[in-house]
């Protein structure tokens, strides 16, 4: 067993920078890792997939970790009633709920609105002759997506933004009282802008758009019956976070790894089929989500090391996209890689509901990027922001040569 030269609560800039080399040392000399705090750090691909697989034994509950966190808040309310954080069947009764969102019709009417707000941001970027990726492109085709998704009128988009920031920012080990009570402000406006807007579009049904699921929720039936209304927000407030920064982190990520070899921009355009591939090599290579969490509802042995009941487990996603075990050559970026079963939607039940949105909109945003610029280049380094759990560049300029 090592001794507290890692501490997940308290990374290193060596970690931020390059958290694959930290993790490829930890897993080698202890995969299953006691961090200083007593919950457990895993970064071996298989005990990783063991623990989504069973979720009956690691559970996604965070009543008990949330209750002393949050108290009795809007921000506890709405992290322990969304989907990810709740284990079956209540779990599998609201997951139905999704499956009427992101059926394969919804998802063919989103290529359309996808390609053409691509476009628009590429014409932008011919026009200026460059562009800072995040603000300009990467961030807002998620949340266009999203917002249509979910029937937000244009010009209300602004406000998600904020919201989920607080929302999200709250998930941080540690708070201040303005972050939190943001964050619980946050909660309460969005639930309220929910109810509005639900109570419009059935005032209002004809006003919907192809690509809007809003009244399928609403009216979405699961075991004959309807979500309550708290069960329903919650939900509504979970796609639109979930659905935004993660999508834009593999769509900047994308970018910057093809620019930083560009043999693989030339690969691709000689063979466009690469492009499914080439999406989940980006997503392998610089997960999203870094990390998943359960906690142990029993003894439990990995990798010969026993995790105590009650223990929480970060799943190290990063460390196990890289993991020799699974991937040749790990830390090549490698475009025709296959297989590639990487983690970075999670995997089990919460397996993510929304991959499939998210693997259109990263096609369509490599594919027409890089066939219409095939001589893109990187103005200035780009920022890596320093986070744990989410794997972000906050801005990146590119030019078109
Ligand atoms: C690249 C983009 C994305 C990544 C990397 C990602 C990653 C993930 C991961 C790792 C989980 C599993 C969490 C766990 O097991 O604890 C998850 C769950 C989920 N994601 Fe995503 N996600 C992305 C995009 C989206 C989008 C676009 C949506 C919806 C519009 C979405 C909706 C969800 C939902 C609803 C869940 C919860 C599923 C459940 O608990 O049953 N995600 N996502």
């Amino acid at each position: 067993m090592m001794t507290a030269e890692f501490d997940l609560q308290n990374v290193s800039d060596g970690y931020l920078a390059d958290p694959y080399g930290v993790l490829a040392k930890l897993r080698a000399k202890s995969p299953v890792y006691r961090n200083p705090d007593g919950t457990f750090v895993l970064t071996g691909y298989d005990d990783i997939v063991q623990t989504y697989r069973d979720p009956m034994v690691w559970s996604s509950d965070k009543r008990a970790t949330f209750r002393p966190k949050f108290g009795n808040t809007p921000l506890f309310e709405h992290h322990t009633n969304s989907v990810v954080f709740i284990d079956p069947p209540n779990h599998t009764r609201i997951r139905r709920l999704f499956q009427s969102a992101f059926t394969r019709k919804a998802l063919e009417a989103f290529v359309p609105r996808i390609t053409s707000l691509v476009d628009y941001y590429l014409d932008r970027l011919e026009d200026q002759g460059q562009m800072e990726v995040v603000e300009e492109f990467s961030f807002c085709l998620p949340i266009e997506v999203v917002c249509d998704l979910l029937g937000v009128p244009r010009q209300d988009r602004k406000f998600i933004r904020g919201w989920a920031n607080a929302i999200l920012t709250a998930l941080e080990p540690t708070l201040t009282q303005k972050q939190f009570d943001s964050g619980n402000q946050a909660v309460g406006d969005f639930k309220q802008y929910l109810r509005d807007l639900i109570a419009h579009r059935r005032a209002y049904p004809d006003d919907a758009q192809d690509t809007e699921v809003l009244t399928v929720l609403a009216d979405a039936k699961t075991d004959g019956e309807r979500l309550t209304e708290m069960e329903l927000l919650h939900q509504c407030i979970f796609m639109l976070n979930a659905g935004h920064e993660t999508s834009t982190n593999m769509i900047t990520h994308g970018i910057h790894e093809m620019l930083q070899n560009p043999d693989q921009i030339n690969s691709l355009s000689e063979n466009p089929n690469l492009i499914e591939p080439m999406v989940e090599e980006v997503l392998r290579y610089q997960a999203p989500i870094q990390i998943n969490n359960r906690r142990a509802t029993s003894d439990q042995i990995l990798s010969g090391v026993t995790i105590p009941e009650n223990t929480t487990v970060h799943m190290m996603i990063n460390a196990a996209n890289r993991d020799p075990a699974q991937f040749p050559d790990p830390d090549l970026f490698d475009i025709t890689r296959r297989p590639n079963r990487h983690l970075s939607f999670g995997l089990g039940i919460h397996i993510c509901a929304g991959n499939a949105l998210a693997r259109i909109e990263a096609q369509m945003a490599f594919q027409r990027l890089f066939r219409r610029f095939p001589k893109l280049a990187l103005k200035s380094s780009a920022i890596i922001a320093p986070r744990v759990r989410f794997r972000e560049i906050s801005s990146m300029h590119i030019s078109v040569t």
